[in-house]
């Protein structure tokens, strides 16, 4: 057989979905599995969303668009940018995404050659490491301590900065850990990539999600007004409940993001029209939806905590935001891939392994609490039974 790229054998791609192909196939065979492996809302999509996204189809919005987004879209985004984040950013600093995973690709392939270095967390959200591989670039990983809640700490970015380094990756509300760093940590993180000269990727697809510090959240880009190194990364996904939309959308340095536009228009053409109207109306639109859909995972999580720390060798801290949780499981006496195996085998409870995640990930799990209560219940009490017979 013919080769394959050198690029092509370094995509590592989402190992969540692994997991979610065993239980499905466990489920194929007639098991009852409780799902708390994929990063998914369980709510459908907002009715007023729905509705925006169907009077658009049946109004033939239904073509290409220009490949930066429908310019009354573009200008939403711009005043909720004003709103959320403090600043308003100029149109050509704006671009539509089908979706805001490609972003971490589009950011990394136009802003590192390969051989430099990109600074990320670890654990980190898989295709951080996977875009960066492809592009043959180099991963330094700041390993997150639980004992620092999992927040990234400024002082070992400061430490691992060369002259190699281009970019440094942050995302808060993180996945997996559902940590949120501080304002005084974000600002730190900011001025050493100011102090270095290097662009700064801020994945904020949790901005929505915060439960604690008065909820409010904050971003590196109120700094630069993502006008000289701040790449933003913001979706639809999470807080809307849109995941499969795709909609995604990016702000950043002018001359950065009309370099990702050319490789969207390259790879894409365009994000359809409908999906962008659903989008308009998710930021334009009511909010109340959105708004239940935060207060409920907040009760969901205490939920998830509490029931989680009454498991035999299990301790969890309590995620600031996102929808994760992130156990210790190492004094089951389990390292973490046999843990969820054992959970997705004997107990019938899907969870991902940490080390998915990174090698600072290994002895802990990922579960997500995006499912409803009867579900986090069940799914509890079959680990506790499971892990009570294990460890006596
Ligand atoms: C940290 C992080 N960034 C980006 C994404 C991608 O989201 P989207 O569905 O908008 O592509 C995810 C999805 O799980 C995520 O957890």
């Amino acid at each position: 057989m013919k080769s394959l790229s050198k690029a092509s054998q370094n995509l590592l791609g989402q190992p969540m979905f692994k997991v979610l192909a065993k239980a499905n196939e466990l489920e194929r065979h007639g098991r009852d599995i409780v799902h708390f492996e994929i990063g998914d809302p369980d709510f459908t999509t907002p009715q007023n969303i729905v509705d925006a996204a169907c009077g658009a189809l049946q109004s033939g919005q239904t073509h290409y668009t220009s490949s930066w987004g429908l310019h009354e879209f573009r200008l939403a985004i711009c005043d909720t940018t004003e709103i959320s984040r403090g600043f308003r950013p100029e149109l050509n600093q704006v671009l539509v995404t089908p979706g805001a995973n490609i972003i971490i690709y589009y950011a990394v392939s136009c802003v590192v050659n390969p051989g430099e270095d990109i600074i990320l967390p670890d654990p980190y959200f898989p295709t951080y490491r996977s875009a960066i591989e492809f592009c043959r670039a180099n991963p330094i990983y700041i390993p997150l301590k639980e004992s620092n809640e999992f927040r990234m700490n400024p002082d070992d970015i400061q430490a691992a900065i060369t002259d190699k380094t281009r970019l440094i990756i942050i995302n808060s509300p993180h996945n997996p850990c559902g940590s949120v760093m501080t304002k005084e940590e974000l600002d730190a993180v900011y001025d050493i990539a100011e102090k270095n000269d290097i662009y700064l990727l801020s994945d904020e697809v949790y901005s929505r999600l915060i439960y604690d510090s008065s909820g409010r959240f904050y971003s590196p880009a109120h700094r630069d007004k993502c006008r000289e190194r701040v790449i933003l990364i913001n979706g639809f996904s999470k807080a809307f409940a849109m995941t499969g939309w795709r909609l995604g959308c990016v702000i950043g340095p002018a001359a950065v993001v009309d370099k990702m536009q050319l490789l969207l228009q390259t790879t894409s053409s365009c994000v359809p029209p409908f999906i962008q109207y659903a989008g308009l109306e998710a930021i334009k639109g009511s909010k109340e939806h959105v708004s239940k859909m935060a207060e409920t995972y907040k009760a969901r999580r205490e939920l998830m905590v509490q029931g989680l720390n009454a498991l035999p060798g299990v301790s969890c801290l309590r995620p600031g935001g996102a929808f994760y949780v992130f156990p210790n499981i190492k004094k089951t006496g389990m390292d973490d891939e046999t843990f969820a195996d054992v959970m997705l085998n004997e107990a019938g409870v899907a969870v991902l392994p940490g080390s998915n995640f990174g090698n600072a990930g290994k002895g802990y799990v990922r579960l997500c609490y995006a499912t409803n209560e009867q579900n986090i219940k069940k799914g509890l009490d079959r680990m506790k039974e499971c892990l009570e017979k294990r460890i006596k």
